[in-house]
């Protein structure tokens, strides 16, 4: 594998669980790779969420050790195979020598070795919120968090952008939210939102994403967008 330019490394991350980190995690690896990009996805939670979710046991060896190749053409770095979080930026200099674009990391929900790591490790940070009530609750600390790790690393976690999921735009409350997160973070909040949609968790299930498992449903078009962002920016 030759490297094609600069390899650009986004984690996954929010302390608190069920904000849509692993499946944004897992949207974003596949999207990058269907626009042609080499693409690894870390799963850094010991639950594993993302190995399941992408249907890992269906991955093959591949040069790079420790990596899987998914038969949906992205890499997968399965839960628990790097023993020491002290090691992952290492690795990821590693992948960025063998030719990967992208790594996408997914953090486990909270800040311990692993949630530290992943950040530390990579270029940009993504944070999921739900729109729902609760979701300024953490996000200030995470990120003050963000901002004191990169005045320590310069050029590393930078925040890429706070990502609203889970948002239902029938409902009052989650359209409230949207428009406090928006009022509140500015220009930190992406462009792009996740809507709720039921395909999420059915996909999942398949160990397949949407791109794969429902191209034409709501949710596809938000990753597509999220996809299109991350890549090039604010329409
Ligand atoms: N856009 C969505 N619509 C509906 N369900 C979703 C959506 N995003 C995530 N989910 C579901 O919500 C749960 C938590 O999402 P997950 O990505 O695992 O969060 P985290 O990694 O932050 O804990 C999972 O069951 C997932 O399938
Ligand atoms: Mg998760």
């Amino acid at each position: 594998m030759q490297s094609r330019g600069i390899t650009r490394s986004v984690a996954l991350a929010n302390q608190k669980g069920g904000v849509g980190k692993t499946t944004t995690a897992i949207h974003l690896a596949h999207g990058l790779s269907l626009c042609g990009h080499r693409v690894a996805l870390l799963d850094l939670d010991p639950q594993g969420n993302a190995t399941v979710g992408v249907g890992g046991e269906n991955g093959l060896p591949c040069d790079f050790p420790q990596l899987l190749q998914l038969p949906s053409g992205f890499y997968l770095l399965p839960a628990n195979l790097v023993q020491d979080p002290t090691t992952l930026d290492r690795m990821i200099l590693q992948l960025a020598e063998a030719g990967f674009d992208w790594v996408v990391a997914d953090c486990p929900p909270r800040m311990d070795e692993w949630g530290w790591a992943g950040v530390r490790s990579c270029m940009q940070v993504i944070v999921p919120v739900q729109a729902e009530f609760f979701a300024m609750q953490g996000l200030s600390q995470m990120l003050a968090t963000l901002d004191r790790i990169q005045q320590h690393r310069h050029g590393f976690a930078e925040l890429l952008g706070v990502l609203p999921t889970m948002v239902t735009p029938s409902d009052q409350v989650s359209q409230e939210v949207l428009a406090d997160l928006r009022e509140n973070l500015g220009d930190r909040i992406l462009q792009s939102t996740v809507l709720r949609d039921p395909q999420v968790v059915e996909a999942a299930s398949h160990g397949q994403t949407l791109f794969q498992y429902k191209p034409q449903a709501p949710a596809t078009f938000c990753f597509s967008e999220l996809v299109r962002e991350v890549l090039h920016g604010r329409s």
